[in-house]
């Protein structure tokens, strides 16, 4: 059990505290253990089957970067509930402002009254947006909402109806988002037709599918001349496109960073074209690859950048923020009932202090000894092809999909829990503040864990 042995031999439950200081996984019974069975048995029962489960995990605890579930295992977290829980597992800070904000007021809605803990969350996402000028913000529930925020903004503004997306991308799963999303093509099956004018266009070097898109000569990307050659040419006229809908890193296509100097192709473009460039750092975004936008390692400004995911270390939150002057929309264009909603924008105010206040650094320390260390399992281990990524978003990938597969599962049954996405790469995006300690006992597993996996 998740549970200390006190002298007269009882059974002691760890506090959250003590749970936060654990090391190492700790697998006391094998998961799913009888009374996680007992949740997968009513599940499968009464939930819906498109819910895509990796393994049967059942949490029931979290304190920092370790889960504990429903049979008392201990679980280090190297994936952030997707790289949601940014902060870590019910940071006291966190929580404390959670529980401050439900005791004073639980909602109104922002649309319609002056919510002033809403303007206080856009003023301080004002502050840390990756524009030169001012920015103003429009907060939603998810990053779905975000991103269909940006499609229904950047049409209005600019009075054009296309928008371009990228090939591996992911945006969500809403009509518009699904549409621009291109990372595998479940999520689009059976649900056409998809909302009209969104064309699509390598992204990067190719590399996530498979292409070799490089520079090598220096004078311009293949999948940047793919869209002046063939997207302007025979699809549709540049002075048509709204925008570019673009992830700085690829999440779910694979943890896929573009290479340097492709952002300031793409910027060009759009800015010859007079097209909007959007940012959708839900995921990259939020201090996760130690800085506070991914995008500001390749030395662009976009037009708007997109959270989500990290930016309330659980409560549903995201946001468009866009440069100040683009939001020119009229009263009423949009809104929400529960975006922005009270105790998700305390969670946000209190995540974005600890990220800018320490987090991020920790998250450059400690993800610079988890590359150093996944390089050195790479060098021992052929499956492994890959190591890419920057402080806690970093791509492990592997030969094929099935090792890759079992080296997830594997990963549960020994207390990792590891996620899979791409064709064939596990992502490595604790929550910002996983220790060192932690990082060593996750290599240590990975190790193990991969060894297996190469012996079939
Ligand atoms: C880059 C990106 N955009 C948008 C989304 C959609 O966010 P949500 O699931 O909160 O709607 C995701 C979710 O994984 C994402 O990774």
């Amino acid at each position: 059990m998740s549970s200390t042995t006190t002298e007269s031999g009882a059974m002691t439950k760890l506090t959250m505290e003590e749970l936060a200081a654990v090391s190492e996984p700790r697998i006391v019974v094998a998961p799913p253990g009888p009374l996680a069975q007992e949740v997968l048995a009513r599940d499968n029962r009464v939930t819906s089957p498109s819910l895509p489960r990796a393994y049967p995990f059942t949490p029931k605890r979290g304190s920092g970067s370790v889960l504990e579930d429903l049979d008392g295992n201990l679980f280090l977290d190297l994936n952030a509930g997707i790289a949601v829980n940014s902060t870590g597992h019910s940071h006291p800070k966190v929580v404390e402002a959670i529980q401050r904000q439900a005791a004073e007021l639980i909602h109104y809605s922002a649309s319609d009254f002056y919510l002033p803990i809403y303007s206080e969350v856009c003023a301080r996402l004002d502050e840390v947006a990756p524009f030169s000028g001012p920015a103003r913000a429009f907060l939603t529930n998810s990053g779905t909402e975000a991103v269909e925020a940006a499609i229904k903004l950047s049409r209005y503004v600019t009075g054009r109806q296309n928008i371009i997306g990228f090939y591996g991308a992911f945006h969500g799963r809403t009509y518009g988002s699904v549409t621009l999303t291109a990372s595998k093509a479940v999520y689009k099956r059976k649900f056409g037709p998809m909302l009209p004018g969104i064309f699509h266009a390598p992204f990067g070097d190719g590399r996530g599918f498979g292409l070799d898109l490089s520079d090598p000569d220096g004078d311009g990307f293949a999948s940047i001349a793919y869209i002046e050659k063939v997207l302007f040419k025979r699809m549709v006229a540049p002075d048509e496109v709204a925008a570019m809908i673009v992830e700085p890193v690829q999440g779910e296509g694979g943890y896929i960073y573009p290479p340097d100097g492709w952002f300031q192709e793409l910027r060009a473009l759009c800015d010859e074209h007079g097209i909007l460039l959007i940012a959708d750092e839900v995921q990259s975004g939020m201090g996760r690859t130690g800085k506070m936008w991914a995008i500001e390692h390749f030395g662009v400004e976009p037009d708007v950048v997109l959270s989500g995911k990290g930016i309330a270390s659980g409560m549903p939150l995201g946001a468009m923020i866009a440069r100040a002057d683009l939001m020119d929309w009229d009263l009423g264009a949009h809104g929400s009932t529960y975006g922005g909603s009270p105790t998700s924008c305390a969670a946000a105010l209190a995540t974005i202090d600890l990220i800018e206040g320490e987090l991020m650094d920790n998250a450059t320390r400690v993800g610079e000894e988890l590359l150093a260390g996944l390089r050195e399992l790479a060098s021992k281990h052929p499956s492994v092809v890959d190591v890419r990524g920057k402080a806690m978003m970093i791509g492990l990938e592997f030969d094929t999909h099935d090792r890759m597969d079992a080296v997830e599962k594997a990963g549960f049954k020994r207390g990792l829990l590891l996620l899979g996405c791409g064709d064939s790469t596990i992502r490595i995006a604790p929550p910002l503040n996983f220790r060192s300690d932690q990082a060593v006992a996750a290599l240590r597993v990975l190790d193990e864990v991969i060894t297996d996996a190469e012996k079939g």
